[in-house]
């Protein structure tokens, strides 16, 4: 006999976000990815330790060993974003390497193959995988050759901070305090852009990219591994993450068919990923001209990543792309119109340049 009426049963929240409890005994949330990073490195090794990272990489996954006295080494890609096996394998002979950082980028790059390489040659060699690419989508969270696995979760969605580190080693990472500080500036940065976006005021517009400004300069701290808020985790145990998923494809592959044609434009993805899009990276000749006219329109495309002079003697192709490329958004803020107004600007620009 089915009940109706009287008093209603608890239900517990879905908690959508959290997936990766089945697969990893310790799984932390951080401010942000370099306090991952940070807190992987403590795990590791006091200092003096060596790690290979790949050369195309930002500061802000270089600076956790730098300032955790690690001696960084950089190896070079093939031309389509995979490593080298002889020439890592050879770095890790010559330079007693205590960790390499492996990264699948732009969900393009799966790291399985050189994971188990490096395990074949040596089983000390700890392990570690950015997965900020394929955060919504890893396929990779059961590789037992894997030994720490982190992502900054922030660049993925509307949130003051976040990142996961994800490990079945026995060493439990260290997280510190939150960091007030930090998270007072981006919560009124972000409320701000909520702001200018409603009223397009130019002083707004320069009030909220100074307050974020001033926000990021708080993670040059490096004298702790800071904890995620409680405001972003909260936002993280309601995200419907299905529907970002399915929303990042639709707008990857709307873009690319406005793009895919436009003259000067040239593809580092010519079609899809398998993994959830983070972005739709492009790459242009005179591209700080073409970044400047794509703001003039109103479409910010970020420079993933400036490299510093080691990476770019390390490794042609991973300078290549840091002279050449852009990063177009494709993420859940925008609908279809959205990405056809995306489109148009850049076949304005391409086609006018
Ligand atoms: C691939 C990758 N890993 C790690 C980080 C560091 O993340 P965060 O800025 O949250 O410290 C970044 C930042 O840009 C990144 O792009």
């Amino acid at each position: 006999m089915r009940e109706f009426g009287s008093e209603h049963p608890f239900i517990e929240p879905v908690k959508k976000f959290y997936r990766f409890d089945n697969f990893f005994k310790t799984e932390i949330y951080f401010r942000a990815g370099r306090d991952a990073l940070g807190a992987a490195a403590e795990c590791i090794s006091s200092s003096g330790a060596v790690i290979l990272l790949p050369a195309y990489c930002c500061e802000s996954m270089v600076l956790p060993f730098i300032n955790r006295k690690w001696s960084v080494k950089y190896y070079s890609l093939n031309s389509d974003f995979s490593v080298n096996e002889k020439e890592l394998i050879g770095m890790c002979e010559k330079h007693k390497v205590k960790a390499v950082l492996l990264m699948n980028f732009f969900g393009i790059s799966p790291v399985a193959d050189i994971a188990s390489s490096i395990k074949e040659y040596s089983k000390e060699i700890i392990i570690i995988e950015d997965f900020t690419h394929t955060l919504f989508s890893d396929h990779n969270l059961s590789d037992k050759n894997i030994n720490f696995k982190i992502s900054s979760i922030r660049k993925w969605i509307g949130i003051p901070d976040g990142a996961v580190l994800l490990t079945n080693s026995d060493c439990s990472p260290s997280v510190g305090r939150n960091d007030e500080n930090f998270l007072s500036l981006r919560i009124k940065g972000m409320a701000l852009k909520f702001k200018y976006n409603l009223e397009k005021d130019p002083d707004l517009k320069k009030k909220y990219l100074q307050t974020l400004r001033d926000a990021e300069t708080c993670l040059n701290d490096y004298s702790a591994c800071y904890a995620i808020s409680n405001v972003s985790i909260n936002v993280l145990s309601s995200l419907d993450i299905e529907e970002i998923r399915q929303c990042r494809f639709a707008n990857f592959n709307h873009l690319l068919s406005l793009i895919i044609d436009v003259p000067g434009v040239d593809l580092v993805l010519k079609t899809a990923p398998s993994s959830v899009p983070f972005s739709l990276p492009i790459l242009v000749r005179d591209r700080d001209l073409v970044q400047r006219k794509f703001a003039e329109r109103g479409l910010y495309a970020p420079v993933l990543w400036p490299l510093n002079n080691q990476c770019r003697n390390t490794c042609n192709f991973s300078s290549g792309i840091s002279d050449t490329m852009l990063s177009l958004p494709v993420d859940q803020r925008y609908d279809y119109e959205d990405i056809e107004e995306i489109g148009r600007i850049v076949r304005s620009v391409l086609v006018e340049s």
